[in-house]
């Protein structure tokens, strides 16, 4: 999560109920505590009446808050823990685009898997990101911001990316987005795809094989396609490279439902639009 500066001083964080119940779930997946969702919101409480200042007011900065678990006790091998650690970390993020938002080029992977079926896909743990590393290095090798990651079963569906989800636009405003079990659910995402509902745009949440994106695209059917985390909060997906093929081009402009949500969504988070779904949590008072 992240703590914003508001105009008037305040400092608040987005959707901290939703990051809570995610932690849950990912701690259940893997044997830990689930913590109690008060005792998380308190956490970023205390957290910032000692650091507040450490939440930067500069346009489109913020406190990107940590909030973390492991085992800790003296012992060796393999059982869930019986004694657990729970701290927040924060450090200050400056604008995640320096000169505007830029769309990025993507690879895809088809060497590796982040997550396998009954893994822990949707658990947010440090092993899924250790398993995305090296593909993650190759995306950069072939030029490209992040790696796209397919299902691990058929090598065929539309996961997400090593630390942001995929939402692809469609000519008639449709947004479609991929469903399955290995995936992060992100909260920027659901967030994103509740004001293009509440823009009277229909969002669909379900598989979507990388051929029907080729396709799609080649066809003129998807027109805009990004993705979406807390870090960047939407980042405009230029192109897809894949070893034999590539979807779009890497100088592709960013798509104007991208921009207009992005701009919606970080209007809302830094209070410069009314908060009308009650994401907001005040943190200094
Ligand atoms: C693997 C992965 N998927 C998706 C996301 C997006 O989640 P959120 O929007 O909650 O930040 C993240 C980022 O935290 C991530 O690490």
């Amino acid at each position: 999560m992240k703590a914003y500066r508001h105009a008037d001083g305040s400092i608040w964080t987005f959707r901290p109920e939703a990051n809570a119940r995610r932690m849950q779930r990912s701690a259940a997946r893997l044997a830990l505590p689930e913590l109690p969702i008060d005792h998380f919101i308190e956490s970023l409480r205390q957290l910032i009446a000692v650091d507040g200042d450490w939440v930067p007011s500069a346009p489109e900065t913020s406190l990107y808050l940590r909030p973390y678990m492991f085992a800790k006790e003296a012992f060796l091998g393999v059982r869930p823990a019986h004694k657990v650690a729970y701290y927040v970390i924060a450090s200050p993020a400056g604008a995640y685009f320096h000169g505007g938002v830029a769309p990025v080029s993507i690879w895809l992977s088809t060497e590796y898997a982040r997550a396998g079926r009954g893994g822990t896909g949707a658990a947010k743990t440090g092993g899924n990101y250790a398993s995305s590393l090296l593909a993650q290095a190759q995306a950069s090798d072939n030029g490209c911001a992040q790696v796209l990651f397919l299902d691990s079963v058929e090598g065929k569906y539309v996961e997400e990316l090593g630390g942001m989800n995929v939402v692809l636009v469609y000519k008639d405003g449709t947004l479609v987005t991929p469903e399955s079990e290995s995936i992060l659910e992100g909260i920027t995402r659901d967030s994103i795809l509740q004001l293009a509902e509440d823009r009277g745009l229909t969002v669909q949440r379900r598989r979507i094989s990388i051929d029907e994106w080729r396709d799609a695209h080649a066809a003129g059917e998807i027109t805009e396609m990004f993705a979406c985390g807390t870090a960047a909060v939407v980042t405009p997906i230029a192109s897809v490279k894949a070893a034999d093929f590539e979807i779009g081009s890497a100088d592709a402009a960013a798509g104007e439902l991208t921009m207009s949500l992005r701009q919606e969504l970080t209007d809302i988070q830094y209070g410069r639009l009314p908060d009308k779904h009650g994401w907001l949590t005040r943190l200094d008072a």
